[in-house]
């Protein structure tokens, strides 16, 4: 009930202010950009004796005979300014209308705070810092890692009654995985205006910031390695680990006492026996192992011996027919 009522006393204050107060502003909203030029209408709907702009910047004095006059400022260098139309009526009768303007203005500086190396799986914070915006409640701050859109900040930390520039920080937390190394991040403020305002809405994008993240080395084939040599030969048992910084590798093994350790995660060796690889960075280490064999020797000697018996079979098979066949034989 109250709120109707309430509803309706602002109904009639609006037709009150149409209806006695016979001008039009146009446009209604007048949003600008800080430093450039300001223009509105405003038109009478009935018979005047008189109108004008009143201003701190670009009043017009009573202008009778006029069926509209405008208000112009070449370059609009304030944030709050409420410039009023007003009317001279036969009864004597004076009336006006504010014109509501937005002053904005893009930030000079939108730039991300650079940030070392991350490790994998921790939490970590990065800001981007905005110079200079206005006004405070019409941007937004989106957040990019390469194309894709991480999040976007309203940042209503301001009062909104304050127009003029603003320097604000909007934060943003990430928690790398080791996907990530490498991936460029950038935030971009966006002056959002409404319908009155410039389209498409005017935005300023930071530099782009690589981020890298340290992460434990992983193998692209983990499984134990049985790496097959001849007697004599030599055998390269490759432990490339892919980490960040770079894996160093040291090599235990079953055949002698001690370690060798090296950079490329490379070994050589003619001993048949269990090689331990271990790639280790900072961040973690990872094992793996590879067993060198000689080629089985009994296979071999299996098949040969089977053809030898054989041909010794065949032989000894045609001796004996021959010599029953008997001396006149043909075979
Ligand atoms: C101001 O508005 C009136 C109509 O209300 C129009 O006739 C006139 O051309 C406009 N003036 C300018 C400069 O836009
Ligand atoms: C913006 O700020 C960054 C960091 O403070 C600075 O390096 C850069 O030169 C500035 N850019 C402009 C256009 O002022
Ligand atoms: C914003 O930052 C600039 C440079 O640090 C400074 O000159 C200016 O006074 C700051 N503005 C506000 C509103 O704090
Ligand atoms: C930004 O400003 C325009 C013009 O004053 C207003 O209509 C709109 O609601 C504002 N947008 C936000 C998100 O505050
Ligand atoms: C920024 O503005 C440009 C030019 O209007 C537009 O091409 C681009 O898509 C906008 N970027 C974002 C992130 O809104
Ligand atoms: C070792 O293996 C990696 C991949 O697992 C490969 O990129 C690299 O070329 C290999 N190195 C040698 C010397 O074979
Ligand atoms: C080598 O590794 C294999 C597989 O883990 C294991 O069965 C064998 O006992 C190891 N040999 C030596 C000498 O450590």
């Amino acid at each position: 009930m109250q709120k109707s009522l309430l509803g309706w006393t602002l109904f009639l204050a609006l037709l009150e202010r149409s209806v006695l107060c016979p001008i039009r502003i146009s446009p209604q909203v007048l949003v600008v950009e800080y430093g450039s030029v300001a223009h509105a209408n405003c038109s009478a709907l009935e018979k005047h004796q008189g109108m004008g702009w009143e201003s701190t910047h670009g009043s017009v004095g009573v202008t009778p005979g006029v069926s509209f006059l405008l208000w112009t400022v070449e370059q609009l260098k304030t944030w709050d300014i409420t410039p009023q139309c007003f009317i001279n009526l036969a009864a004597g009768d004076q009336c006006s209308q504010d014109l509501h303007v937005v002053v904005y203005k893009p930030p000079d500086n939108v730039s991300i705070v650079p940030v070392g190396p991350m490790d994998e799986g921790k939490t970590y914070s990065i800001s981007c810092d905005i110079r200079n915006v206005a006004p405070a409640q019409n941007f937004t701050t989106k957040w990019y890692n390469g194309q894709t859109l991480l999040f976007e900040d309203e940042l209503k930390v301001f009062s909104k009654d304050d127009k003029k520039t603003q320097n604000a920080t909007s934060k943003i937390q990430v928690t790398p995985s080791r996907a990530d190394d490498g991936k460029q991040y950038r935030c971009v403020v966006q002056l959002d205006l409404g319908r009155e305002g410039p389209q498409p809405p005017p935005n300023v994008s930071s530099q782009a910031m690589a981020i890298t993240v340290h992460y434990s080395p992983f193998l692209l084939r983990p499984e134990e390695e049985i790496v097959m040599i001849s007697q004599g030969a030599e055998a390269t048992l490759n432990c490339t680990a892919v980490g960040n910084p770079p894996p160093g590798y040291t090599w235990t093994s079953s055949t002698s006492e001690g370690s060798k350790s090296d950079q490329k995660g490379l070994l050589r060796s003619s001993e048949p026996g269990n090689y331990t690889c271990t790639a280790s960075n900072k961040i973690g280490s990872v094992k793996k192992l590879f067993i060198i064999k000689h080629h089985d020797r009994t296979v071999f000697w299996a098949i040969i011996g089977g053809f030898l018996g054989l041909a010794v079979v065949i032989v000894a098979t045609y001796g004996v027919i021959r010599m029953r066949a008997g001396p006149n034989s043909v075979i």
